[in-house]
């Protein structure tokens, strides 16, 4: 249980790992995460459940601080000291008609069980994509059923050049959705719901909020939706965006931060240059 079986850098900083858990496996459905704790002194992250195979699930890590740089260490044959999981509400999956999937940055690995549920759900899933750079796409041959997939880049380096958001209000202008999901960092996740709003379309964004324990136990994870108290982790992680309160949102995202570098930089001090990166 728990052991590391197959790793895979996807790229800089970013890392695929499938781990044997016969349990999480068996009942994880689509948009639902995972708490782990890398070792018996680290704290408790979430991660997102990218998809699953007989006895293992797969998870996808962006190293950004110095628990997701502890768990991008460690190699196959190493064990995750805790997991808890399933966690948190399925994405809502059933068949709407035209279904349009923002995916950006590690939220492209978020994005692919939902992807492929619609499309076995009879929808028709146009995708974006997006990332900083070319280099920064992964596992796109698993987006291959759906009817279009739109690569968007900050630097032009692959697709359009800009930004999910500018790529969803381009297709809005051309095309009519059911409903549509954005996955990936907060801002991104913003300016879609903003865009979404603006056309009268339904989207579920997926919130990275701070989490503890995971099981609606702390409120740690607390959001505005609608002007109502919800705990991401048992209410969501995913909300309809237009209605997040997203100033709220991001300002206590970035409550620790100070604490965070520290953390970071504490740990490089002990282990030198993160050459695994
Ligand atoms: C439901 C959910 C699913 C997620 N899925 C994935 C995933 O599939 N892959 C992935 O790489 N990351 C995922 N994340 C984000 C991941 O949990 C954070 O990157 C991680 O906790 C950062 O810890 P750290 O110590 O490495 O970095 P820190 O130095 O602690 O933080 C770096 C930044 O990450 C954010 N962060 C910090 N702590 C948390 C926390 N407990 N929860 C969320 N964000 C935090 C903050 O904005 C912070 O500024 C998910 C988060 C949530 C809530
Ligand atoms: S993390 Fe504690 S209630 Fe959600």
């Amino acid at each position: 249980m728990n052991e590391i079986l197959e790793k895979k850098k996807l790229a800089y900083g970013v890392h695929l790992f499938w781990i044997k858990n016969e349990l999480i496996a068996k009942k994880a459905k689509p948009g639902q995460f995972v708490i782990f704790r890398t070792h018996d002194s680290g704290e408790r992250i979430p991660i997102t459940i990218a998809g699953v195979n007989n006895n293992k699930f797969r998870v996808i890590v962006k190293a950004v601080g110095k628990s997701t740089y502890e768990l991008c260490k460690l190699q196959p044959g190493d064990k995750i000291a805790d997991i808890s999981g399933p966690l948190g509400m399925p994405s809502e999956i059933k068949f709407y008609g035209k279904v349009l999937v923002v995916g950006g940055g590690v939220g492209i690995a978020t994005i692919i069980p939902i992807v492929q549920a619609l499309i076995s759900s009879g929808n028709d899933v146009d995708v974006i994509l997006a990332s900083r750079s070319r280099e920064f796409f992964f596992l796109t041959d698993e987006f291959e059923n759906a009817k279009n997939v739109y690569y968007v880049t900050d630097d032009g380096s692959f697709g359009d050049k800009g930004f999910a958001h500018e790529k969803m209000d381009k297709l809005l202008k051309e095309k009519q959705y059911d409903i549509a999901w954005a996955i990936g960092p907060a801002l991104m996740m913003k300016a879609c719901s903003e865009v979404a709003k603006k056309n009268n379309l339904k989207i579920w964004v997926s919130l990275n909020a701070i989490m503890v324990d995971g099981t609606g136990m702390c409120g740690g994870c607390r959001v505005l939706i609608n002007n109502e108290m919800k705990y991401t982790c048992v209410d969501g992680p995913e909300f309809d965006g237009r209605l997040v309160n997203w100033d709220s949102f991001m300002i206590r995202l970035s409550q620790y931060r100070e604490e965070e570098k520290l953390a970071l930089e504490r740990y490089l001090e002990k282990v030198g240059e993160p050459t695994w990166l």
